[in-house]
């Protein structure tokens, strides 16, 4: 985040332009190639996009269906403008950790004021705000201070009407958690989806809608209207709330003035620069934490994958894992190999509650008798590696909500400053009762969890989240979530683990909605506990994904004595950073193959990630990216016998001295495979 200096410059300019009754008007990007047109069609809002002056999308209406304080339901007709104005901001700014260090925000803005043409509801204003970037859009609806102050979404009619028809990758709305492979089909044979979405169009170019600074409203859906290819509209449904165990009808309670969260869409003609775009970070506000010295990326280790193996148990018994013991151990082993973390599930009271044997509720500040806080965390310090803090609920949010004061003090107390938090129910309760999780009362008990940790210094990697949006802009301390089907999925799941193409479609679907907590790292493929399931990958695979996949907190997850058989493969871990200078896509397609190359923030080395789905490729790196002068690429390739079912422990490390100037360098990924390369500033 977001430090407060702003960088390069800063030109800002506003323009107040009166147009009464006017309907049309427009917005173009700073680069003037996308052009954005607001239009009111028989009251309905509407706008269009345009790039080179070829239409993207057709008109496309928009608007929300609301009732106010006195009973008056408005919907999205019955709309006339009042008036428009427009700004431009070019700034820069700092991130605390990320992807990039230096942000560039760059856009034009349009805001329509509208006002009903009715004139019983002369005194409700709504106003929609566009912004157009280089490689994007979004807008937001906004209510103005006024009279009615309370108001009940119960529609949002945000749509996209397609010129032509493009091809989709999405998860369906139900999937609990949105663990779910992303599944490729034409828009027209779409049900549902959860946001986001990522599109190729009919022109070979690419695009991805989402949603930006979520808050205080329900999660955005969207949806293929009518289903049929002629149309070809997608459109959006907000997240419900609940009474009495049932959907209603009621999405979103407002209190004027109040602003939406930003719908968004990435368009580019290529997939390295959709990877690249920043727009949803751009669409947050800047950070509001002062002292930010105390969020620091780093990569951990844990007591974890031999739970999910079926070795150790969370609650206590004779396999259980989150003993002084096997922490002590762990500890050990992250201080002699620069991981700077060690997590611990199934530390404290609760779980047998967790695991259905009774109902226990969790507690956050009582460790199991055969789990010693105290040594442990003088342990912890003296070996200078930070205990990471394992808040499991259940999905009982109005219990961990009235817990979390306590529960950071007692973090506090034993110098613990990230949480790992974890809602496993389909249906969470909250203050207001069962609640979906993505539903706006799920969304501001997540966002109360941040606030509450960040008071007392801690950062949070959420699982079972509602769907990143960028918030970690403003709350730096929000480093990562799960809401991706993770490598936990190998360990146990009924079909036998994700696929090869799973981790080569997540940089361009799920990944672009902010970090995930997917925990790479597997060094043991065989499981003997739940035969048939099995990593879909080779080792040097599982290395890559420290750099193709971004976290700032980074698992590496496997257990500690797989990491011992691989002492010279895990060198790769031990050096790979988790905050970036830079980051470039050099090469990949969705589904197929990714090679990303990232710069360590405040130092000199590159870190490239390059993974294939089952078939096996040579990939060719146009090494112009390294900056001037000599690197030790140090190369972690898969072995010449490599492929992922077999052999995915054939492994070949070499070095060699090379230059930006250098002829492109061609490395064989075997199937499932994958390669990590330190590119070692000489
Ligand atoms: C599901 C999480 O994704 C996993 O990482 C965790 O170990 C379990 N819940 C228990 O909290």
């Amino acid at each position: 985040m977001f430090k407060k200096s702003v960088y390069l410059y800063i030109c800002l300019m506003v323009a107040l332009c009166v147009s009464c009754h006017r309907n049309a008007t427009s917005v173009s990007s700073p680069d003037g190639q996308l052009k954005l047109s607001f239009d009111l069609i028989d009251g309905v809002p509407h706008y269009s996009v345009s790039r080179d002056g070829q239409p993207v999308l057709l008109p496309s209406p928009m608007g929300l269906t609301f009732v106010t304080n006195d009973g008056d339901t408005v919907s999205n007709c019955g709309w006339q403008l009042s008036q428009t104005e427009s700004a431009s901001v070019d700034e820069t700014w700092e991130t605390v950790w990320g992807e990039e260090r230096l942000i560039r925000d760059y856009h034009n803005e349009l805001t329509v004021h509208l006002s009903p043409l009715n004139t019983k509801l002369s005194s409700l204003n709504l106003s929609i705000v566009f912004r157009v970037f280089n490689d994007g859009f979004a807008f937001r609806y906004v209510f103005p201070e006024q009279e009615a102050k309370q108001l009940t979404v119960l529609d949002e009619h945000s749509s996209y009407v397609f010129a032509e028809e493009p091809q989709i990758w999405s998860i369906p709305w139900r999937t609990e958690y949105y663990e779910a492979l992303f599944e490729k089909t034409p828009l027209h044979e779409k049900d549902t989806m959860n946001s986001p979405i990522t599109l190729e169009m009919a022109d070979g170019s690419y695009a991805f809608i989402h949603e930006a600074a979520l808050t205080d409203y329900p999660c955005q859906n969207l949806y293929a209207l009518n289903g049929s290819e002629a149309s070809s509209q997608l459109s959006t449904f907000l997240t419900p709330w609940m009474k009495d165990d049932q959907v209603i009808e009621d999405k979103a309670y407002v209190t004027t003035p109040f602003a939406t969260p930003w719908r968004f869409m990435i368009l580019t003609r290529t997939l390295p620069e959709m990877v690249a775009s920043r727009i949803m970070l751009n669409l947050n506000e800047p950070c509001k934490i002062e002292d930010t010295s105390w969020i620091r990326p780093m990569k951990f280790i844990g007591i974890w994958w031999g739970m999910h193996m079926r070795e150790w148990t969370w609650r206590q018994g004779p396999n259980h894992g989150a003993t002084t013991e096997h922490m002590k151990q762990y500890l050990d082993f992250a201080a002699d190999n620069h991981i700077q973390g060690v997590l611990a599930e199934g530390w404290n009271l609760g779980w047998e509650g967790y695991e259905g044997i009774n109902n226990d509720r969790f507690s956050f500040v009582t460790p199991y008798p055969d789990y010693d806080i105290n040594f442990l965390s003088e342990y912890a310090k003296q070996r200078g590696v930070q205990i990471v803090c394992h808040h499991e609920t259940s999905g009982r949010a109005n219990e961990y909500e009235a817990d979390l004061d306590t529960a950071y003090q007692y973090m506090q107390r034993y110098g613990m400053h990230a949480v790992k938090t974890g809602y496993v129910a389909p249906i969470i309760t909250t203050n207001d009762g069962h609640q979906i999780n993505r539903s706006q009362s799920g969304v501001r008990h997540y966002r109360k969890v941040i606030e509450t940790a960040a008071k007392y210094q801690v950062m949070i990697d959420n699982h079972e989240p509602a769907m990143p949006t960028g918030l970690q802009r403003t709350w730096p301390n929000l480093m990562t979530q799960e809401g991706i089907r993770g490598q936990e999925w190998n360990a146990w799941s009924a079909d036998g683990g994700s696929p090869c193409s799973h981790v080569c479609t997540l940089p361009f679907t799920r990944m672009m909605a902010g970090p995930a907590d997917y925990t790479p790292g597997v060094f043991a493929f065989e499981n003997p506990v739940i035969p048939g399931t099995r990593v879909h990958s080779t080792l040097c695979n599982q290395l890559a994904l420290f750099v193709v996949l971004y976290s700032p907190l980074q698992m590496a997850c496997d257990k500690i004595e797989n990491y011992q058989k691989h002492p010279a493969e895990f060198q790769f871990i031990k050096d790979v950073p988790c905050d970036w200078e830079q980051s470039r896509l050099l090469d990949g397609q969705i589904g197929e193959y990714v090679v990303m190359a990232r710069q360590e923030r405040g130092g000199n080395d590159w870190y490239l990630g390059a993974i294939t789905n089952e078939t096996a490729r040579d990939i060719t790196i146009d090494l112009s990216f390294l900056g001037e002068g000599e690197y030790e690429a140090q190369i972690y390739r898969d072995g010449d016998d490599a492929e992922w079912q077999e052999r995915p422990y054939s492994t070949n490390i070499e070095t060699r001295v090379v230059t930006a100037n250098d002829q492109p360098m061609t490395i064989r990924l075997a199937s499932g495979g994958g390669c990590a390369i330190r590119f070692k500033k000489l």
